[in-house]
């Protein structure tokens, strides 16, 4: 029977995720022993081991609910930032707070919403979920947000602005000298993001621009940061988030009761003490990246100077058949037709094993190319 379904028009203007490929399907799908996945900005050694034993012992109280203010996951990040706790909020990863940010903000059909493109998906429901209009402003040729046309892209409608640095897909970043004037040209009610869940690889470059420092500082800016990269917990999904009282206030009226999981809240108490290990996965990804850069280079391929865990670089030819070559030799990369950019490929970093398979079976691939 062919029934009506009312589905609100703003949700068909909706795509769903499309995520990196799992390792388990390709092994499945291609028949294949050994697979490396590149493709999600995981951190290669996964999670601290403190994190670990914390998940371990929370696990035997799961049948409690969790602490649904998580005032110790909040007070440690506190301690940590130096921000006071009640300008924090957690999510259910940064993707949850995208969303509750889209939610408090966007609303009216004049509502105007601006971001990079390409950028991080996960901006475009934001917009979506309403009526709103969606605004994507170009990169510039570095593949850098440009500042200067988002400036002129805002209008009296502009609700939101978000500033993925950062950025993803590309891994470049936008610097304070930029982002100050940026700020000054804007109306003053405009909502910025910084979403840093990139913060920890950046973090120390000459120039960038950390979000809580404007926080701090009283401007209408919020941050985003997540556990998922540097920290290694991306599958038991953590995000935090800090900003203005009005917003805190508007994401604690909207949010679901127990939005954090309590092995979430332990794992991320316990990974924010362990700063070795974030250091041993920061100084493997600087190894990496360069390492990378050149292994492009060297094909004739055109990496963006990256401040991330991943590199994405301009293949100068549709980069579809080569991820598709790569996936059947075991390596499964993001192509940048989904992304943003056909000719471009991007590859997160892993082990030093990982990358050394990756930059083999590029070579292959991309000399066979030429040759065909
Ligand atoms: C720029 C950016 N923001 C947010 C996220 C979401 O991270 P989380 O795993 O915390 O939801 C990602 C994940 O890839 C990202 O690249």
């Amino acid at each position: 029977m062919n029934v009506m379904i009312p589905i609100r028009p703003n949700v068909l203007r909706m795509q769903p995720y499309s995520p990196g490929k799992p390792i388990d399907e390709v092994k499945r799908e291609l028949g294949l022993d050994r697979v490396v996945k590149l493709a999600s900005n995981e951190n290669p050694f996964g999670p601290s081991p403190k994190a670990i034993a914390a998940v371990k012992t929370a696990a035997e109280k799961m049948h409690i609910y969790p602490d649904g203010a998580a005032y110790d996951l909040k007070s440690a990040l506190s301690r940590h930032l130096g921000i006071p706790a009640t300008n924090l909020m957690v999510g259910n990863g940064s993707d949850e707070l995208i969303h509750m940010i889209g939610l408090i903000l966007m609303g009216e059909e004049s509502d105007e919403m601006i971001m990079g493109d390409p950028s991080f998906s996960r901006y475009d429901p934001a917009a979506q979920l309403s009526p709103s209009r969606l605004i994507k402003v170009p990169l510039d040729a570095e593949y850098r947000h440009d500042l200067t046309a988002m400036a002129k892209a805002t209008t009296e409608n502009t609700k939101l602005i978000w500033i993925a640095n950062p950025n993803n897909p590309t891994g470049t970043i936008v610097r304070k000298p930029e982002f100050d004037q940026f700020l000054k040209d804007i109306p003053e009610n405009v909502v910025v993001v910084l979403d840093e869940a990139y913060f920890e690889f950046a973090d120390g470059v000459a120039d960038f621009p950390n979000s809580r420092d404007y926080v701090l500082d009283g401007k209408n800016v919020i941050g985003l940061r997540t556990f998922s990269k540097a920290y290694g917990l991306a599958g038991i999904r953590l995000g935090y988030g800090f900003g203005p009282d009005e917003i805190i206030d508007a994401i604690n009226r909207v949010r679901e009761p127990f939005n954090v999981n309590c092995l979430a809240q332990l794992a991320g108490i316990a990974a924010l003490e362990d700063e070795e290990h974030v250091r041993k996965t920061v100084e493997n990804n600087r190894r990496g990246i360069q390492f990378l850069a050149g292994a492009f280079e060297k094909l004739g391929a055109k990496p963006c100077e990256s401040f991330a865990n991943f590199i994405y670089a301009d293949l100068g030819r549709p980069a579809r058949p080569v991820f598709q070559a790569l996936l059947e030799r075991g390596v499964i990369t993001r192509p940048g037709d989904v992304l943003g950019n056909p000719n471009c490929l991007r590859v997160s970093v892993g082990t030093e094993e990982e990358m050394q398979i990756f930059v083999e079976q590029l070579e292959i691939v991309m000399n066979a190319a030429v040759t065909n």
